[in-house]
């Protein structure tokens, strides 16, 4: 990976990290960006960093000396985060040298011991604190907390006017070397960031939108003519349009999201998936568009960024134990967990003999607090018959209905 200049004086170091899970369990098929950032006034400063995994850590010293800077010249490492994809390769460098100094948050401390056994030359500093690094340079913090951790903070470069807000505005999918900006992006590569956005937010941030919001309105008060995450691109032609779209996600956690429909289905035998297709096509034939995945085919991240983002969700499933399809189970207990609430919702599928889904899922929705308003369900013995295929279309069409209206009461109310 190439350094590549921000503005004058801000630099961004990048390590793309691929054929891993993100977090243990999120597949990355376009992989990530771990960014990093080098600040210099008379001092220097680095903001962010990257994760220990083999070779990682290794990538950013190689930019560091394409830029001719030593591990020596660097006075402060400023911590946003303390999650290891940000903070693992502290652990190496504090072996290369022991005495540079760590700016942090007030709740960093215990976490920087915790981690990585370091106890010393740490300075917190909370919203409104400053740092001088000379040549007009001064940087201010911002307290942002459970943005993903209770300790994140940003850090604001008051002469460039960038926001360095670690996780949020941050988006999954490697960056290439020669365009990492939004201005040396096409339009259309813009938009896959967007997309890699999408999924990231609602694997990552999502269970704290509120947060989120909040962090957003606070940060609101001043001037940003950059933004540099600490995933993705760096956005410094169009800062708000990131900003629009963080404020459209977070809004999305309790609904309504786009008005569309997120169709989960599971089956055994081919009963239930046999109500499948009609279902969707009534849907559709609405105006609705659906995102269909079966379970336990689809990995968990696409489903969750489907959910997120559809105001409307079907659930089909068989009985299996008295209880809910496996996989199915475990799709709802996941996007509760990530506080997707207030969905329109219907759920059709197969028993043998006692049922048994129904319930289970009507305890795990009011368990979890979903909020889901679910029409009646369509269950049937075996295979549908014909009477149940034309129960459940009707209920896609109203459910369709439903969502379109969600959406355009909450257009008019804007
Ligand atoms: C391992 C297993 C457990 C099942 N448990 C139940 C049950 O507890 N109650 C019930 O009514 N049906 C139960 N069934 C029957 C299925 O719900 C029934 O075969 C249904 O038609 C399957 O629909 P599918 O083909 O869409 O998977 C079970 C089936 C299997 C294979
Ligand atoms: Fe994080
Ligand atoms: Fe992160």
């Amino acid at each position: 990976m190439k350094i590549t200049e921000v503005s004058d004086g801000i630099f961004r170091l990048s390590a793309n990290v691929r054929d891993i899970l993100f977090e243990g369990m999120w597949h990355i098929p376009n992989g990530v960006a771990m960014n990093s950032y080098i600040v210099k006034g008379k001092k220097c400063a680095i903001i962010d960093g990257v994760c220990d995994w083999d070779g990682v850590p290794e990538t950013l010293y190689a930019q560091l000396e394409q830029m001719k800077i030593k591990i020596t010249d660097i006075d402060y490492v400023i911590v946003n985060h303390m999650e290891p994809d940000h903070s693992g390769w502290l652990r190496s460098f504090r072996e290369m040298r022991g005495d540079f100094t760590i700016i942090c948050s007030e709740k960093a401390p215990p976490l920087l011991e915790a981690f990585y056994g370091i106890t010393e030359n740490i300075r917190t500093v909370k919203s409104g604190d400053t740092l001088d690094l000379g040549d007009g340079r001064v940087l201010a913090f911002e307290d942002i907390p459970n943005v993903h951790w209770p300790e994140t903070m940003a850090t604001y470069d008051t002469k460039s006017c960038t926001l360095f807000p670690c996780d949020a505005f941050g988006s999954f999918g490697a960056v290439s070397d020669d365009a990492p900006y939004d201005d040396t992006l096409t339009e259309e590569h813009i938009e896959f960031f967007e997309r890699e956005m999408e999924r990231y937010y609602a694997n990552i941030v999502a269970a704290f939108s509120k947060p989120t919001q909040d962090a957003i309105k606070k940060l609101g008060g001043i001037e940003i003519k950059c933004i540099a995450p600490g995933h993705g691109i760096v956005w410094r032609k169009d800062p708000e349009r990131v900003i629009r779209s963080y404020i459209r996600l977070a809004s999305y956690a309790k609904g309504p999201a786009r008005p569309e429909v997120t169709v989960i289905w599971g089956s055994m035998y081919g009963m239930t998936e046999s109500a499948v297709k009609p279902l969707v096509q009534a849907i559709e034939a609405e105006g609705v568009p659906t995102r269909v995945h079966r379970v336990p085919e689809t990995d968990m991240s696409f489903i969750l960024d489907s959910v997120f983002q559809s105001s409307g969700v079907v659930l089909g499933m068989p009985t299996y134990e008295y209880k809910m399809f496996p996989p199915m189970a475990a799709a709802v207990d996941e996007i509760a967990k990530k506080r997707i609430i207030n969905r329109k919702a219907f759920r059709f599928g197969s028993y043998g003999w006692s049922g048994g889904a129904q319930r289970d899922l009507e305890e795990t929705a009011s368990r979890l607090k979903m909020h889901w308003d679910f029409l009646e369900p369509v269950e049937f013995m075996g295979k549908p018959t014909e009477e149940d295929i034309k129960l459940i279309r009707e209920r896609g069409r109203q459910l369709a209905r439903a969502v379109k209206e969600w959406a355009l009461e909450k257009t008019s109310g804007e």
